[in-house]
């Protein structure tokens, strides 16, 4: 687990996309060279009232001297894009962290299979510009409402034809995951990042795909609602005392309360950053991003809990 550097970053620049998507320029009023803005990495965003949300960095991964983020707001949702949308403008100073990247393409791939809906088009601008001049082989599918989409002039521009729209409003343009897959080989590696109807619909024709050549980004927990926490005890894995964490506390409070500073930012299970390595113990993994290989000896701590008891390599 690794904390990461808070930067107050200034907004350089704010344009509009349709569909309600706002873009923002972030620079550094000192650093005219930030962290690498690999494709596929996001960095967590505050709000002054304290809530934080991650967004893909959307810009050039080329020019690490700007960050760009693309924010939809979403009246109905917890109120953090409401706030960017209605108070962020040119000059303004905001807390950004360094990236993080989650969604990494595998450069070693024959091929890349990009599929994207809605919102989660943000990640693949990057991708599909590093891909493009690193003349891959790969084919971006974009699923929207209608061709006045985000973003759409510009990944014309980077994909030429290597883009496939599908408009909810053109019925025959509908996406089919087997039919966007059959053409993949075993060096062929899918992403896929967009609403959860999307996201499963993938998932289920990339069951039988060994889990390294399948990479998905999401942005909402799939936290199951009718989970019933129950109680259990965290063993420090340096130290042998037991934590015990009742049903209504996260690992994480208890953890902290313990003194163990932690990081974390969605306490949400879809960021990663509050990764704990354990041993021993039954795992109720509740987060949407770890791999099945990595939930073997990797949890969040923000969600997951354990049957009875596990140990933490803290
Ligand atoms: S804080 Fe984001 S996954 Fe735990």
């Amino acid at each position: 687990m690794t904390a990461r550097l808070i930067m107050k970053m200034k907004v350089a620049a704010v344009a509009h996309e349709p569909n309600n998507v706002t873009v923002y320029t972030l620079s550094h009023p000192l650093r005219d060279r930030l962290a690498d803005p690999h494709p596929g990495a996001h960095v967590d965003v505050r709000t002054p009232g304290g809530q934080i949300r991650q967004y893909s960095l959307c810009g050039n991964p080329d020019d690490p001297s700007v960050y760009k983020i693309a924010i939809k707001r979403e009246d109905g949702g917890r109120g953090a894009s409401r706030w960017f949308h209605e108070n962020l403008k040119v000059g303004d100073t905001v807390l950004v962290t360094t990236p993080r990247n989650n969604f990494a393409l595998n450069l070693e791939a024959g091929r890349h299979i990009l599929i994207a809906g809605g919102i989660g088009i943000t990640p693949f601008i990057a991708m599909a510009r590093r891909l493009a001049r690193r003349k891959a082989e790969f084919t971006l599918h974009y699923c929207a409402k209608s061709s006045h989409a985000p973003f759409l002039a510009e990944l014309r521009e980077i994909c030429g034809d290597r883009l496939v729209t599908h408009f909810s409003d053109v019925p025959e343009s509908r996406f089919n995951p087997v039919e966007a897959l059959k053409d993949a080989l075993e060096d062929t590696h899918v992403y896929f990042c967009g609403p959860q109807k999307l996201t499963d619909a993938v998932r289920e024709a990339t069951a039988g795909w060994p889990e390294e050549r399948v990479h998905f980004e999401v942005f909402a927990p799939t936290l199951d609602e009718n989970f019933n926490p129950e109680p259990f005890d965290i063993v420090i894995g340096s130290s042998g005392k037991i934590i015990r964490v009742p049903a209504n506390k996260s690992a994480l409070d208890l953890l902290r309360a313990e003194g163990f500073a932690l990081p974390s930012s969605c306490e949400l299970g879809v960021c990663g950053s509050c990764v704990c390595t354990y041993r021993d113990g039954i795992v109720i993994h509740r987060d949407s991003i770890l791999k099945v290989s990595e939930r073997q000896d990797k949890m969040l701590v923000c969600v997951s809990r354990a049957r009875v008891r596990v140990t933490l390599d803290l």
